[in-house]
């Protein structure tokens, strides 16, 4: 987080409704560090129940919180603009926001490759430079501007089956991370990927109780995200890889 004394702190989070960008939130929210007062957040997701819950929590504990229910894929810059709409600037986009499609190579089909392309690879593009601009157009007082901070995966770095398409969208966002990291160095902005391993998620649906047993939680993924907002101004933390105890599952 950018340490001026009397600054707000407006953290624009995508995926807040579950997972892992749900376990991001409560992170924040019950930090040490955090000075409540100054944190204004901005959360988005496709289901709005999901987002008012956090908010009614959010706002007990005084931070005011703006809701965005929105498809990504149909509105990649909505969540930023209302952000910055409501409390005039940006320090942190934390996109937690994805998709996966899995199946055998020659059994995905052309919906899913849509599906996952636009949400994972199109929007993310989309809202990663809204998300640029907006920090770039700020002054530049202390040398740092703001922090991105991408949930990619393992999958950005090794193959796995079942999960061409993934594998795909995911080497995609850690390719334009590592262009704008190059940006970055000069504007103040730091770019952060974070390589999860399997955590347990919605997204996983149904699992054996053998799987489960050698996964993550979303927590545990979510803790070093968010000292990573917390990293001194001089550094910029780039990859942080997180993988269950026994390696990937
Ligand atoms: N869990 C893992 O093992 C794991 C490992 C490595 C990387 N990752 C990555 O981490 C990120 C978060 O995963 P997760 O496990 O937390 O997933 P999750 O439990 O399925 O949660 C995903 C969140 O993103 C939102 N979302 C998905 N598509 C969206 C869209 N088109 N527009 C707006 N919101 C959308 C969902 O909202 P709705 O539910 O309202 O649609 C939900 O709140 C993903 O990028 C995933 O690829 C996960």
């Amino acid at each position: 987080m950018n340490s001026h004394p009397v600054e707000e702190q407006v953290i624009v989070v995508t995926g807040a409704g579950k997972g892992i960008g749900r376990a991001f939130v409560y992170t924040l929210l019950s930090h040490p560090g955090l000075d409540r007062k100054k944190l204004k957040l901005c959360l988005a997701s496709r289901t709005l129940s999901d987002l008012a819950s956090l908010k009614t929590q959010a706002e007990s504990i005084g931070v005011e919180t703006e809701i965005v229910d929105a498809d990504l894929s149909l509105k990649p810059t909505l969540a930023v603009e209302r952000a910055v709409n409501r409390f005039k600037r940006l320090d942190a986009l934390i996109h937690c926001a994805g998709v996966g499609r899995f199946g055998d190579f020659l059994s995905l089909t052309k919906e899913d490759l849509n599906d996952t392309v636009k949400t994972n690879v199109e929007a993310t593009f989309l809202l990663l430079q809204h998300a640029y601009r907006v920090m770039k157009s700020s002054p530049k007082e202390s040398g740092l501007r703001g922090q991105i901070q991408v949930i990619t995966s393992v999958a950005a770095e090794r193959p796995f089956p079942q999960s061409a398409i993934y594998c795909m969208t995911k080497y995609a966002q850690r390719g334009l991370l590592e262009v704008m990291r190059g940006y970055g160095y000069q504007d103040g902005i730091r770019i952060l990927d974070i390589r999860a391993g399997a955590a347990l998620t919605p997204m996983w649906g149904e699992v054996g109780a053998e799987l489960e047993s050698r996964m993550m939680k979303a927590e545990d993924v979510a803790k070093p995200m968010v000292e990573a907002l917390f990293s001194s101004e001089r550094t910029s933390m780039e990859v942080l890889t997180i993988r269950p105890l026994q390696g990937d599952v």
